[in-house]
């Protein structure tokens, strides 16, 4: 084998990685067939597999995964032309492999209706033995190459979908982690808030009855002491009111007489601390909302009214609190400056993420509608069936 041979084909070894190489050679005339082989055998790389009748390439073509098919033109029952047409359609582009055409046909004719046909190369029989060489050794370099480019893509494609899957998973972990931990915390508030209100409770109303006993015992005859009771029961009423206060705080009240209760009582404190008047429109039957939906929907509107408190300069905040389908859709709209939402997310702010995290906890979700001058409307929906839990 010539030095200039060798070369070659050790350089398409080294790329093929090991994996053998075949290629087709279709010709109807055996000596050609012969030729061929002779041709492209010495190197000992190429596996050739050969047929002189063209009925039978397709079939070998899905048996093996050549990298070149070399192709006569005029043959019986089917020509090059139409094995070329009849393999475009059998198979996609990325299947096929590269066509060299090795034809007696010298006209321009042919040669430019064989490439227009996808041909990859054209050669004239008879044909230069090195010259026919460096051409299947390019093809076949074009075809490893595009191989191997596959292989690439295919892995890194299978890499991307494995690691947004194994993203999607830890995020619905620490998803329902946060919601447990919620769930919890919640409890808790309301324990405590129970607690704090029947607990005190009771005993600031045993005192307030004491301090009326003793009115009536001694008051009439002690001015001066009468006077330290009625101190005192003012003292123990503020305390009553501030003890109520913490409690509603943690928990209120409001929220076991159902949602809409909660989000009024919510609001007449608003208006009342900002002077920012509110709307409320709400179906006046019950929601049938449970108490960890309700929850989750009244600590949304109070986060949603926080803001508005901090931020809007609003005079009016609408919420309308509606059943539509099989979901709870609340919507807190105000009239105030408004912001850029995509200005924000970039900030790291988790009272609107919160809002976002509250909604998809139950698979439902929130929508931010505002811009600079135009109010900020907060549209929420949460399913009231339980989904994916
Ligand atoms: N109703 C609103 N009107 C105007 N700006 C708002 C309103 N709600 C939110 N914003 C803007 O969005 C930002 C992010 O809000 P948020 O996520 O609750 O975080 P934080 O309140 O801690 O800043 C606020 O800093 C404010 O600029
Ligand atoms: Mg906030």
């Amino acid at each position: 084998m010539d030095e200039a041979y060798r070369k070659l084909c050790q350089a398409d070894k080294d790329l093929a990685e090991g994996v053998e190489v075949s290629i087709l050679l279709v010709d109807d005339e055996p000596s050609n067939l012969k030729l061929l082989e002779r041709t492209l055998e010495p190197c000992g790389y190429f596996r050739l597999v050969s047929t002189s009748d063209p009925r039978t390439v397709f079939d070998l073509c899905l048996r093996h995964s050549f990298a070149l098919i070399i192709l006569d033109l005029n043959m019986p029952y089917l020509d090059g032309f139409q094995v070329m047409s009849r393999l475009r359609e059998s198979r996609n582009v990325e299947g096929l492999p590269p066509i060299l055409v090795v034809t007696a046909q010298h006209d321009q004719e042919h040669r430019v209706r064989a490439l227009q046909e996808g041909a990859a190369d054209y050669v004239t029989k008879p044909f230069q033995v090195d010259e026919l060489r460096a051409r299947v050794s390019n093809l076949v370099k074009v075809r490893l190459f595009q191989k191997r480019m596959q292989m690439l893509i295919q892995n890194l494609e299978t890499g991307v979908r494995e690691r947004t899957e194994e993203l999607l998973r830890s995020r619905q972990m620490i998803r329902e982690l946060a919601a447990h931990r919620e769930k919890i915390r919640e409890e808790e508030r309301a324990r405590i808030a129970r607690e704090i209100h029947d607990e005190f409770g009771q005993y600031l109303t045993a005192l307030r009855m004491d301090t009326a006993m003793l009115n009536i015992r001694y008051g009439a005859a002690n001015p001066e002491l009468k006077q330290h009771l009625v101190d005192m029961k003012q003292t123990i009423d503020t305390t009553i009111g501030v003890v109520r206060n913490l409690a509603a705080a943690l928990r209120p009240g409001a929220l076991d007489m159902g949602l809409v209760s909660a989000a009024e009582w919510l609001l007449a404190g608003f208006e009342e601390r900002t002077g920012i008047a509110y709307r409320l429109h709400a179906p006046r039957e019950d929601l049938g909302l449970d108490d960890e939906r309700a929850t989750a929907v009244f600590r949304i509107l109070q986060e949603a009214l926080t803001n508005i408190t901090r931020y809007a300069q609003a005079s009016v905040v609408n919420v309308a609190i509606n059943l539509a389908g099989d979901a709870l859709v609340m919507q807190v709209s105000d009239d105030g400056i408004g912001f850029d939402p995509a200005l924000v997310r970039c900030r790291k702010t988790f009272g609107l993420l919160g809002i976002r995290e509250r909604a998809l906890m139950f698979g439902g979700e929130s929508r931010i509608d505002s811009e600079p001058g135009a109010g900020t409307i907060l549209c929420i929906q949460i399913p009231l069936q339980i989904q994916g839990h």
